[in-house]
């Protein structure tokens, strides 16, 4: 790919978002300060990360999916990444051309590509899990697709069993009593709703369609001890004004926003629906049963705007900031509280505390608005007991992803660990593998691993201790 004569205008390809060409592995890398002792195992993060030289309609969403991994033992630091090889990066590498559109701008398939990789592709670039034993590159449009840990090859698509009749969701919740995958699957097809538990074993264990009037983009949930809580919000999938090549999703507030509250053991029947005027909400941090109310926590925007066929840089308030939802099952009402009024997103906890009652919440800050939505620049610790919060800056001139949370195996409080995060030096044009200590955000890292190249923005990853 050579695209250095002619600079590009998509911002979606510049800086930090332009994809990577090579895949590695590496020995042990240089380290500023100390890799704590009991964190062993790897971090693995999706991102997105075009095979081929993409259209000029590119969307972030629309990279195949390379999967990025830190493993950490015996105080050392080793770095690798691969492609997630699916069908469709398979068939336009042999092809050496993008053969399907994106977010903006949808094609349709002739019969051959049809037959081979599908009316989509299946990017796989979300985020990666690992449940029962099987680790999973995530895309919400479409079934998971499994890999192996060891080496990061791919296995190829599963619909988990037989479990699954549609999409399946980018951010399961895993109950932390039972082990249990839940999660939902929205297709822009009817049903357009279902939710799913998995045991710990990952035998499914739960199906429910859950009635929808019409398809829309759903990104995330909320899972308590005993509901499931769905967000539909109008984004909506436009599925008439995408077979004319036009964008996916759109934004048609006149429908309003609702939040319906279901029960873990209930069905579409027994969903409490509370309407609520438009917002989108991409990532919640968590959500918890308190008596009769629901409360859930997450980032809320305004508006959408990702780009979708626009360009344009979104107004603070189009931006999401961290804001409470009560929703009140005996009485029917919402109570509503902005938690913070700085831009925000990438929400996470402790995910020994989902769907429970937690105390901290992990949020990236957003220090400036671009085309590309939030530049961001640290992390935000909530402790949402006390109603205080900390940030770490990681720098100037660097900007940041998600900040996960990697649990202290000898800890005992919610913030008995470390935050992990990749690093970029936009100046440098380098990138780092940082590690926090979750208990104090002020004192500076407690580790930087120097990676051998930048390593491109991504949305969501997590520690898996060995
Ligand atoms: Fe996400």
């Amino acid at each position: 790919m050579s695209v250095e004569a002619e600079p590009t205008v998509n911002p979606w390809l510049e800086g930090n978002f332009a994809p990577v060409d090579d895949e590695l592995d590496t020995g042990p890398l240089p380290v500023t300060g100390e890799i704590p002792a009991a964190l062993t195992g790897e971090y693995l993060r999706n991102g997105f990360n075009p095979a081929v030289t993409p259209r000029p309609s590119y969307h972030w969403f629309d990279g195949d999916g390379m999967i990025h991994g830190v493993r950490l033992g015996d105080g050392a630091a080793r770095y690798r990444n691969r492609w997630v090889q699916t069908k469709g990066l398979q068939a336009e590498r042999r092809e050496g051309r993008s053969l399907y559109g994106g977010m903006a701008e949808f094609t349709v398939p002739d019969a051959d590509l049809l037959a081979e990789v599908g009316m989509v592709k299946n990017l796989a670039n979300t985020n990666i899990i690992r449940h029962a034993d099987r680790l999973l590159a995530l895309w919400e449009a479409g079934h998971p697709t499994e890999m192996v840990a060891d080496d990061l090859a791919t296995i190829g698509e599963t619909d988990l069993g037989g479990a699954l009749v549609g999409p399946m969701t980018a951010h399961p919740k895993t109950d932390p009593d039972t082990g249990a995958l839940c999660f939902f699957g929205a297709s822009g097809f009817a049903p357009y709703l279902h939710y799913y538990e998995l045991d710990a074993a990952g035998a499914l264990v739960r199906r429910e369609p859950v009635d929808l009037p019409r398809p829309v983009m759903m990104h995330d949930f909320v899972v308590t001890e005993r509901h499931a809580v769905f967000f539909d919000l109008p984004a909506v999938f436009d599925i008439e004004g995408m077979l004319a090549g036009g964008p996916i999703v759109r934004w048609a507030p006149e429908h309003g926003a609702r939040i319906g509250v279901m029960p873990r053991d209930g069905g579409s029947a027994d969903v409490r629906w509370f309407e609520l005027d438009p917002f989108y909400a991409f990532h919640f941090l968590n959500g918890w049963d308190d008596g009769d109310a629901v409360v859930v926590d997450g980032c809320r925007a305004d508006d959408l705007v990702v780009g979708f066929g626009e360009d344009r840089v979104p107004a603070a308030g189009e931006f999401p900031h961290l804001h409470r939802w009560r929703l009140d099952l005996g009485t029917g009402a919402v109570t509503e509280e902005a938690l913070d009024d700085r831009s925000g997103d990438f929400p996470r906890i402790n995910d020994d505390h989902a769907g429970r009652r937690n105390r901290y919440g992990y949020v990236a800050h957003a220090g400036a608005l671009t085309r590309t939505g939030g530049r961001f620049d640290g992390v935000v610790k909530h402790d949402l007991d006390a109603g205080t919060s900390t940030v770490h800056r990681y720098g100037d001139h660097h900007v940041c992803g998600e900040a996960v949370f990697a649990p202290d195996p000898d800890g005992h409080a919610e913030d008995d660990g470390w935050l992990l995060n990749f690093v970029y030096d936009a100046e440098a044009d380098t990138s780092e593998f940082v590690i926090l200590d979750a208990r104090d955000l002020t004192a500076d890292p407690v580790a930087r691993v120097h990676l051998p190249r930048r390593v491109p923005f991504g949305p969501h990853g997590n520690w898996l201790p060995d």
